[in-house]
């Protein structure tokens, strides 16, 4: 039987499409290796979001080239990264090895990709520009038989200025409410609990294209579905968090009590420039709205420290809405120019040094916060879906709370499975307990 290895960067978006790569080989017949020396093909999914992100790929890249001397193997490249035309040239010229390359927008044509490529054994790109088709019927080879991401739109139009992926994942389009609900149905026929509803902005679901109905109607009917007992969704915009929204996730018994609101900066001046639309005070205001209604809430968000121009009162501004907030977790980023995007021709003006400083500073006191959010949860009891063994200590099961906290405990649930853990210790990162 032929294998394949797929390497995903990026985001759940970029899995979730991995998963559908995945199936399609399935369907032609090959069977997946962990192994690259092993691999008939590889395939690279790519995330441009940072340059970072792309320095990783450039690098593996250059290494896989040794791996195909050996074993001849197909190399296929696709996800965000090729959606930017420096990027395919930079791969046609310095790594002309690679066989096929494919964009966002194509991802359904890969089959017929790797059809053209084995029958011609020349170079096969393919990357189309923008999208207003959503290609239904692409199923995924789930990787959890318990969870299982579920796209309901792509795209995004928000242009946040830092932001690559309006321009790699082109125009917000939601799918329609039947297919989605159809879907989870059927997620839900073959034992999955639960389910993570992926989108950009997920708030502005149906609105650009007008479905005729909203996120919070099909967050209150997804939460009829039998069978799915925990409903998660990513990402929230502020911009357009509605108070439906709100009294939805708070009438809805299976929507978890977990929400992931990026803030990026606690300075209103900072937030103009980056186009988002919120200010300081409408952040704040959200936040209390939400907490009213859903006090037991877990708010996490996502943070860039550095963004130019950035003052140490801006930044002071960030430090104290966190210390207002409160969050759970933030994801924390540097700043990182992407071309394409409207902040990239502003000028890097703040010193590398102050911006690694005030990183660090940020990560000391969000860890603070968490640790200290952490204390409410000792010697309760907890419900948590378990996910099996500890990567590094078999002993040790771990799962998460519907609140989407991290637990390692002990007992003797299995993969699935939804049980109660009293905890009985808390860590900076993760919760420890006993299954009762
Ligand atoms: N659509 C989601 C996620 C976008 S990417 C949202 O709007 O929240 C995930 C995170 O990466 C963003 O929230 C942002 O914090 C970060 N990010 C995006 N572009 C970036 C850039 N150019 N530099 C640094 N961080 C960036
Ligand atoms: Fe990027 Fe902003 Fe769209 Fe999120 S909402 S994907 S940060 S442009
Ligand atoms: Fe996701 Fe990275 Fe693309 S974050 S949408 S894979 S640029």
């Amino acid at each position: 039987m032929k294998q394949y290895n797929i390497i995903t960067y990026g985001c759940q978006m970029n899995e979730n499409d991995s998963e559908k790569i995945s199936k399609m080989l399935t369907d032609l017949g090959y069977c997946s290796t962990g192994n690259i020396n092993n691999a008939d093909i590889l395939i690279m999914n790519t995330c441009s979001v940072r340059e970072n992100a792309d320095d990783r790929f450039f690098g593996n890249l250059g290494y896989m080239k040794n791996i195909k001397k050996k074993n001849d193997m197909i190399i296929a490249v696709c996800g965000c990264m090729m959606q930017q035309e420096h990027i395919v040239t930079q791969i046609k010229q310095k790594y002309p090895y690679v066989d096929i390359i494919f964009g966002t927008h194509n991802l359904h044509q890969f089959p017929s990709l790797l059809e053209k490529h084995l029958k011609t054994k020349k170079p096969v790109y393919e990357i189309q520009n923008s999208t207003d088709e959503i290609f239904e019927g692409i199923d995924s080879e789930r990787r959890y038989s318990y969870k299982a991401y579920v796209k309901i739109m792509q795209g995004c139009n928000n242009f946040c200025s830092y932001c690559v992926v309006p321009y790699t994942r082109g125009r917000e389009k939601s799918r329609k409410r039947q297919d989605i609900l159809n879907e989870i149905t059927s997620l839900a026929n073959s034992g999955v609990k639960e389910v993570m509803l992926l989108g950009q902005n997920v708030n502005s679901y149906g609105i650009a294209d007008n479905i005729g109905t909203s996120f919070p109607s099909l967050l209150r009917e997804v939460n009829e579905i039998k069978g799915i007992e925990r409903i998660r969704f990513m990402t929230s915009h502020p911009k357009d968090l509605s108070d439906d929204l709100i009294d939805a996730m708070s009438e809805c018994s299976n929507v978890c009590n977990h929400l992931h609101l990026p803030i990026q900066s606690g300075s209103s001046r900072i937030l103009a420039l980056m186009n988002r639309k919120y200010d300081r005070e409408k952040y704040l205001s959200l936040v209390d709205k939400i907490k009213a209604k859903i006090p037991d809430i877990s708010l996490t968000t996502d943070i860039i420290v550095g963004f130019p121009t950035e003052s140490e009162e801006d930044f002071a501004d960030t430090l104290d809405i966190i210390d207002t907030v409160r969050f759970d977790g933030a994801y924390t980023f540097i700043y990182s120019p992407r071309k394409g995007t409207k902040s990239y021709d502003m000028k890097l003006d703040i010193p590398a040094d102050v911006i690694k400083e005030r990183f660090s500073r940020l990560l000391d006191i969000q860890k603070k916060i968490s640790e200290e959010n952490k204390f409410k949860y000792l010697n309760t009891a907890v419900e948590v879906l378990c996910e099996g063994r500890s990567k590094t200590e078999w002993e040790i099961l771990t799962g998460r709370t519907r609140d989407n906290q991290l637990v390692n405990f002990t007992g003797s649930a299995n993969a699935g499975d939804i049980i109660e853990v009293y905890i009985s210790n808390t860590k900076s990162f993760y919760l420890q307990g006993k299954q009762i």
